[in-house]
């Protein structure tokens, strides 16, 4: 039975004016479950088998944005910190939603232990859900992403890397060094490698002049040694002189490196972060 109820449920989600294939099994009510579409309310996420009903609802719903504080906004960008505990049903759709393009996480049905971070874009009909990620409120492991995800309709277009850029300005207010939650997905970690190669590279040419350890790099990133270690032995920095292990970026490197920077218009503006850990 458990077999045949993962199977992929849900064929088409409507979100707004976007519609988009599910990819992945999600566990929405059974009575929604065979619906060639669902129509879902891009505010308050909560889900309809009919136009007609969502628009019912719409005539009511009167959310314009993400239910939690705005702890970021630059120009049309904006963050909102939900806590779990606080605003249960909210989340709980979030989930659902988002379980339809997350294969392999557990459903974390129990949203309590942790809090949402949300990033919309601004229009003049609202503050329209780009994409978020999850993060426990205390992570044993020191994670500072749980789930991460642009909605399909938004994808390769920089937002991944916005949310990731901005899981990590999270962490240095923390001052803590901060890794996602594994197993990452593929396109996770596609995502977080073009990430961190752009941030180390980034660092190592703003500092030409002094030679930075991988320690330096992960204190001033908050990338995790390993992940520093990682990335730098993927993208081969790593040479013998002198009898000693340097950092060293060669020219496919950099010319890989000028042109996502070319791509990527948007960036994480710091001082626009209102925001102190929970405690
Ligand atoms: N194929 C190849 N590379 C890809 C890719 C794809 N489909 N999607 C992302 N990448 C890589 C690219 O290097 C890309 O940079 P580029 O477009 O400049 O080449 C980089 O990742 C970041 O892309 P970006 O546009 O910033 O990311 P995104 O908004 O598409 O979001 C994810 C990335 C992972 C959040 C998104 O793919 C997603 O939500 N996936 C489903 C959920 C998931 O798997 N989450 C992670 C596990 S919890
Ligand atoms: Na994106």
């Amino acid at each position: 039975i458990s077999e045949i109820a993962r199977v992929k449920n849900l064929n088409r989600l409507q979100i707004g004016k976007h519609e988009v294939d599910a990819w992945y099994f999600s566990p929405y009510p059974k009575e929604y479950a065979h619906l060639p579409v669902l129509y879902i309310c891009e505010f308050c996420l909560s889900f309809f088998p009919s136009p007609m009903m969502l628009s019912r609802h719409r005539r009511r719903c009167t959310l314009l944005h993400p239910p939690g504080n705005e702890i970021y906004r630059h120009e049309d960008i904006s963050f909102y910190e939900i806590d779990g505990k606080r605003q249960l049903t909210w989340c709980r759709n979030l989930s659902l939603l988002s379980k339809c393009f997350l294969d392999h996480k557990t459903l974390y049905y129990d949203v309590t232990p942790f809090m949402y971070y949300v990033m919309t874009q601004r229009d003049s009909t609202g503050c329209h859900v780009i994409g978020y990620f999850s993060k426990e409120k205390e992570s044993a492991e020191n994670y500072n992403v749980a789930c991460i995800l642009t909605l399909p309709q938004h994808q390769r277009h920089g937002y991944g890397k916005l949310l990731i850029e901005f899981s990590y300005e999270l962490s240095k207010k923390e001052q803590k060094l901060g890794s996602p939650e594994k197993p990452l997905s593929d396109l996770g970690l596609l995502g977080y490698r073009a990430y961190w190669a752009e941030t180390i590279i980034d660092l190592l040419l703003d500092t030409s002049d002094g030679e930075l350890s991988v320690d330096d790099i992960a204190q001033r990133t908050c990338i995790t040694h390993g992940d520093v270690m990682n990335t730098c032995s993927t993208l081969q920095l790593f040479k013998h002189y002198k009898g000693q292990h340097i950092l060293c970026l060669n020219n496919a490197v950099l010319e890989k490196h000028q042109k996502q920077k070319a791509k990527r218009k948007r960036r994480i503006h710091p001082e626009c972060l209102k925001w102190k850990p929970p405690v």
